[in-house]
């Protein structure tokens, strides 16, 4: 594959739209309960088929997703990381939000940061978008420590309107960033 297919690139990734062989990767990274911890259930590669299949038409109809995202050096595919509009009701949303998932052995070197910095950088500079904000349960930390490192403040708590029935996994944190250099 060549460089040309990614949309934009950091150090040591890169950004591009959904392809069908992610299916294999995605649907193991989807399947491993470490990933996972955090969400009410693993997902099946039904599911995550379905899962690829809106983050592509995401794309399409908003010009942003959580995109898939390799490591340049050998085009190994390690997971998603973008920007995707949330329309749940809550007081933060609707909002254009920044998240990532990585399989396990991508943990632990930096990349959701650098990852997430450059999506940053994108939305702001590029997109010229003026706030993006980023939500976790109240358990993940992982998760909150890369929203803290790209700069990103909390700004409140809430019950999230998609997850039913499972106390754990409803209440999240809301943290967001505003454009440096604003549209208007
Ligand atoms: C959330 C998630 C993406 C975070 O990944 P991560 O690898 O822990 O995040 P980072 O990119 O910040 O890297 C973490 C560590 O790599 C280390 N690291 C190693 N090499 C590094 C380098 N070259 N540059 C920067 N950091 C480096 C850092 O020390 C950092 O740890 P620290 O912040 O405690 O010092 C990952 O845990 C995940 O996919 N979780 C499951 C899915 C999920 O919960 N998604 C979020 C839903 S809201």
């Amino acid at each position: 594959m060549g460089d040309n297919e990614y949309l934009f690139q950091s150090n040591r990734l890169g950004f591009r739209l959904w392809r069908n062989d992610d299916l294999a990767p995605f649907s193991a990274l989807n399947a491993d309960e470490d990933v996972m911890e955090h969400f009410p259930k693993t997902l099946t590669v039904v599911e995550v088929k379905k899962l690829i299949d809106k983050l592509s038409q995401h794309h399409l109809t908003h010009g942003i997703t959580y995109y898939a995202t390799d490591l340049l050096e050998t085009k190994e595919f390690i997971g998603m990381i973008g920007l995707a509009h949330q329309q749940y009701k809550t007081e933060f949303t609707p909002a254009i939000d920044i998240g990532w998932r990585l399989s396990k052995n991508a943990w632990g070197q930096g990349y959701a940061t650098e990852g997430a910095r450059r999506c940053l950088e994108y939305a702001f500079d590029h997109l010229k978008i003026d706030k993006i904000i980023s939500v976790c349960t109240m358990k993940n930390l992982k998760s909150e420590n890369v929203m803290k490192k790209i700069g990103m403040i909390k700004i409140g708590e809430f019950d999230h309107p998609d997850v039913h029935n499972h106390p754990t996994y409803q209440r999240h944190k809301c943290y967001q960033i505003l454009n440096p250099n604003p549209s208007n």
